[in-house]
């Protein structure tokens, strides 16, 4: 008994380690080499997107569509490298809102384009509240 006290069991320590390491908390995921520039262009883009549908213009619409595709498949292989799953969920509906926004403007249906671009900031705020460190939005 006193023997084991003494040795400090490495396969309990070992076990202890892999839980901590793959616990999803914000800490986990090291964001050094996140791009920061991308989501400074979505941030742009996304103010423009309803109001581009709104108006009709179509080829300003597919444009800023392009840019939050890029966006939200950057986010999708990214956090898919960080095993992060929530937010690689979140950035598939990204994809698939965008898809639903173009389909909707190739269609001339303005009005439920609108409707699904409107969910876009949405999606960018629930993966900003779990993974963005401080002043989330
Ligand atoms: C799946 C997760 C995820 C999605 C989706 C996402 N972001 Fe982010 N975003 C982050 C994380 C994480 C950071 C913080 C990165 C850091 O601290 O280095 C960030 C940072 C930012 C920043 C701050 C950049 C800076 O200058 O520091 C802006 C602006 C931003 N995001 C806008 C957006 C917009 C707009 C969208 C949607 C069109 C979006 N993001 C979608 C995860 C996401």
């Amino acid at each position: 008994m006193i023997e084991l006290l003494k040795a400090p069991r490495l396969d309990l320590l070992l076990a202890l380690a892999a839980v901590l390491a793959s616990a999803p908390v914000i800490a986990a995921i090291d964001l050094r080499d996140y791009d920061n520039d991308l989501m400074r262009d979505l941030d742009k883009t996304v103010k423009y997107f309803e109001p581009d549908i709104t108006a009709q213009n179509s080829d300003a619409a597919r444009e800023d569509a392009q840019v939050l595709l890029d966006g939200f498949k950057y986010t999708e292989s990214y956090f898919t490298k960080k095993g992060a799953a929530d937010a690689v969920e979140i950035s598939r509906k990204g994809v698939k809102v965008v898809n639903d926004v173009l389909a909707n403007v190739d269609a001339n249906n303005f009005d439920a384009a609108a409707a699904a671009a409107r969910e876009t900031p949405n999606l960018c705020k629930s993966c900003h509240d779990i993974y963005k460190p401080r002043l989330a939005r």
